[in-house]
Formats: C-alpha cells, sequence, structure tokens
C-alpha cells in the first residue's frame, strides 16, 4: 500500500494512498482525528471523497462518463434506459431474457394506487412538480410497508427498486395532467417504457396518442445521459438519507428536493428562462456574457460551468447534436437553439470562461428538446429526476450493500467561546 507522510509539530504520520481502477489517487483520511486529533476542511467537499464506488466514472479533464465501464456516448447510441437502469442497478448488461424479465416486472407495476390521486388533488394548480413529485413520492412508503424495514432481504429491496422505476413515469404523467385538468391516462404495458410515459402524458381518452420515433429515441437518449454522475449533489444526498437506514421512497424523494435546486438539476428550467429572457431583451448576447462576467450582478450563464468537468461535459455534446435531429425531425424552428449556440460560440471565446473552464453542461441544451417534445418548462427538472433516477437507485443499493456508516461530518466551530447565560432583565 502506497503511503503519504503527514508531518504535524514534530510528529510523522503515515496515511494510506488508495488508487482506483482508473488510476485516480486519495488520501485515506478515515483515522486521521482518531490518529492526530485533526480533521480536514473542504467547504462544498470540492477535494473530499465520500465513498468508493463502481457505477460511474468521469475523467473532468477528458470529458469522459462511463456507466459500469460502457462510454456514455455508446450508451446514448444503442440502448435504452431500461437497459442502462439495469446495468447501473446490477453491475452488468443484460442477456435479452434478463431485460425482458426485468421489463415485464416493471411493467407489472405501472399502476399507482387509486389514493394517490387524492394527493394531487391536495395541491394548488401553481404548486410546482417537483414538490408534487417529492412529496409523493415520499408518501409512497406508506403504500408499501415493507420497505420501512431497515433490515429488509434483498427481495424486498429489489421489489421497490422496481416499484419506483414503473410508477415513477405514471406519477409524473399524472402530475402534468392533473395540472392541465385533463384526465388520467393509465399505463399501456404493451407499449415500450418510454413510449408508455409519452402515451401517458399526451395522450387523451379520445384518441390513441403516436409518439413521433425521433422524440423516442431523443427521451430515451436524455433519461440515459442523466441516469448517473457518481457523487454530484442530490446522490449523495440519496446516499447520506440512505445511510440512516431510511426507507428507499424517503431517500429518492430527498435527491428530488437537491436536484430542484437552480445550481444543480433546477439549472435545465433556467437556461431556457435566461434564453427566453435574451430573446425578449432583443438577443444581445454580449450584453448577457458581460452580466455573467460582472461580479456584482448575480446573473450567471444557466448551464454553463461544472464541478468536475473543466473541459466538455460529453452529455452537453450529444444533446446538442440531438437537439438539431430531433428539431429538424419534427420541422421545428427554435429561435432559443439559435441563441444557445450564438452564446456557446461567443462564451468559449471568452477569457473570463476561458480561465475558469467554463463549458456548456448538460443542462444547457437538454431544455431545447424537452421543449420540442411539449414538456412544459417548469418540468424540465422532473425530467431530469426521471432520467436520474436509475443511478440514484444504484447508488443507494451499492452504499447499503457495502453497508457504509451513517454520514455525519465533523466541523470545525468558530462561534462564541464560554459564557455565561444572562437573564434578560440584565440585558438592557
Ligand atoms: C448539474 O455535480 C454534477 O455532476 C451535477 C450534474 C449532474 O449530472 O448531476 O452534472 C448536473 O448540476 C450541472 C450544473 C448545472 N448548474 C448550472 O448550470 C448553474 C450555473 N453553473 C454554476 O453555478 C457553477 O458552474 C456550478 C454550480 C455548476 C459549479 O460550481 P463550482 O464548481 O462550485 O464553481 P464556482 O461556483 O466556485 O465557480 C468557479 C468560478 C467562479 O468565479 P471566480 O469566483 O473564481 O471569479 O467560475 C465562475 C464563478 O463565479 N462561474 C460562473 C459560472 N459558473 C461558475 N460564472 C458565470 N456563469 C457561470 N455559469
Amino acid at each position: 500500500m502506497e503511503k503519504a507522510l503527514l508531518h504535524l509539530g514534530d510528529t510523522t504520520y503515515e496515511l494510506d494512498i488508495i488508487t482506483g481502477s482508473e488510476g485516480e489517487k486519495a488520501l485515506d483520511i478515515s483515522k486521521l482525528r482518531d490518529k492526530t486529533g485533526y480533521i480536514t476542511l473542504d467547504i462544498g467537499y470540492k477535494n473530499t471523497g465520500s465513498t468508493v464506488s463502481r457505477i460511474t466514472f468521469i475523467d473532468g479533464e477528458q470529458g469522459i462518463l462511463r456507466y459500469r465501464g460502457y462510454p456514455i456516448e455508446q450508451l446514448a447510441e444503442f440502448s435504452t434506459y431500461l437497459e442502462v437502469a439495469y446495468l447501473l442497478i446490477y453491475g452488468e448488461l443484460p442477456t435479452r431474457s434478463q431485460l425482458e424479465n426485468f421489463e415485464g416486472r416493471i411493467k407489472e407495476r405501472t399502476l399507482i394506487h387509486e389514493d394517490i390521486k387524492k394527493f394531487f388533488d391536495g395541491f394548488p394548480s401553481s404548486a410546482h412538480p417537483m414538490g408534487i413529485l417529492a412529496s409523493v413520492l415520499c408518501s409512497l412508503s406508506s403504500f408499501y410497508p415493507e420497505s420501512l424495514d431497515p433490515y429488509a432481504p434483498d427481495e424486498v429491496i429489489d421489489r421497490n427498486i422496481i416499484r419506483l422505476l414503473a410508477k415513477v413515469p405514471t406519477l409524473i404523467a399524472w402530475i402534468y395532467k392533473k395540472r392541465n385538468g385533463h384526465p388520467y391516462m393509465y399505463p399501456r404495458n404493451e407499449r415500450s417504457y418510454v413510449e408508455n410515459f409519452l402515451h401517458m402524458m399526451f395522450g387523451m381518452p379520445t384518441y390513441d396518442y403516436e409518439p413521433d420515433p425521433h422524440v423516442v429515441d431523443a427521451l430515451n437518449k436524455l433519461l440515459i445521459l442523466h441516469a448517473d454522475h457518481e457523487q454530484n449533489c442530490s446522490t449523495s444526498t440519496v446516499r447520506t438519507v440512505g445511510s440512516s437506514l431510511a426507507n428507499i421512497y424517503a431517500s429518492v424523494a430527498a435527491g428530488v428536493c437537491a436536484l430542484w435546486g437552480p445550481l444543480h438539476g433546477g439549472a435545465n428550467q433556467e437556461v431556457i428562462e435566461m434564453l427566453e429572457m435574451i430573446r425578449a431583451d432583443g438577443g444581445n448576447i454580449q450584453k448577457w456574457i458581460d452580466k455573467a462576467k460582472d461580479k456584482n450582478d448575480p446573473f450567471r450563464l444557466m448551464g454553463f460551468g461544472h464541478r468536475v468537468y473543466k473541459n466538455f461535459d460529453p452529455r452537453a455534446k450529444i444533446i446538442k447534436q440531438a437537439a438539431d435531429q430531433v428539431l429538424n425531425a419534427l420541422g421545428i424552428h427554435d429561435p432559443v437553439l439559435d441563441i444557445a449556440k450564438k452564446l456557446e460560440e461567443v462564451a468559449l471565446s471568452d477569457p473570463y470562461f476561458i480561465e475558469r473552464r467554463l463549458y456548456p453542461n448538460v443542462d444547457f441544451y437538454s431544455g431545447i428538446i424537452y421543449r420540442a417534445i411539449g414538456i412544459p418548462v417548469d418540468m424540465f427538472t422532473v425530467m431530469f429526476a426521471f432520467g436520474r433516477l436509475a443511478g440514484w437507485l444504484a447508488q443507494w443499493l451499492e452504499m447499503r450493500k457495502a453497508g457504509e456508516p451513517i454520514v455525519r461530518p465533523r466541523q470545525v466551530y468558530v462561534g462564541p467561546t464560554l459564557r455565561e447565560y444572562v437573564p434578560i432583565a440584565k440585558r438592557g
């Protein structure tokens, strides 16, 4: 085992160096406080690994993203979301019979309890879909009490993983239908997973909705591209909540809440709103680039920058191509796409963005496709959660199988030192 030496005062400590399968190096500080009395401080965990994982590998310098070793470019081109979900959760690409069995188990559970409709009735029509999704997801645990057992056997955990993959598309479609005052559409299990989702979203009792194959392909691609991304904010949240032995529904609901933030999954909604604002403002790209660079201006170029990718985000490249393909296939000209491409071109030639290595991320172009499909802007992040569900489930399962301890970071206290209580009468 490679070692690092840490000199504190006149004492030298040895720290193990962990080397990952792709050559990544880490100092193992899991016993640092016991050995030295010191902790480390890394606000936002920019330099801190929270676990060892076999699921997703990212190389931010090279723009590499692989699920269980398979390049994202190949999975996006040749696979389907459910096949990728199987790969992420169980670790290997399924055989044909394994995939058929997996899809069959999901098809059996696409319905949701009729009482769930009462939940939807309770929200105001202005409720944000992410708030509804998080609430209803957590509430699902009350319909499946077996999931509350913190020591549930593998088959119970697996059954609830299947339930979530099966019911989330129905939940999302029903959120959309309820908002529009349209009748709920029930799953049609003879259809593929994505076709069934589109049927529940855009179908009506009065006619059979036949999704455009280009839309089905684009949505499969988007779900695959969003499926996992190692220890991002929302996935770390799912693992953290699950580490207390909270149930899988509560853990995934927590992931939805973390993803909602505009610095994370909420960025895809912010990007389209930003592009529309620039368009309404006359399309003055340079004005908004200058605002994004101005430290005194809170405006940021949404969809740009990433904690890990310091060159391009491989997902953004694929989504940009897919956006062109889908819009051409559907005969749609979206002026906002032209603004997005111009914004990227200007930003990537500007020293501010070059020096800070800020490139379009997964959220920059995805909204263009969602909009072309007919997804309302405030449901873009719900679509992100839909894709990320597979990764959250895989990462939660990995954490549980590894028997990881409850997540409980330390801190450096910088508040008031000891002082005596002063009765209010003496406080002036
Ligand atoms: C996702 O972690 C994941 O993997 C996330 C994700 C996933 O799949 O799960 O990839 C999904 O969340 C993508 C990111 C979506 N968010 C956005 O697009 C929001 C805009 N981007 C930023 O807010 C920012 O880039 C973050 C949040 C994505 C990353 O922030 P970091 O790593 O904490 O970097 P930082 O905020 O410290 O920025 C470093 C510098 C700063 O300037 P200086 O103080 O050094 O002068 O870059 C600047 C920032 O001001 N900067 C930006 C910018 N992003 C960073 N300036 C203008 N516009 C931006 N978008």
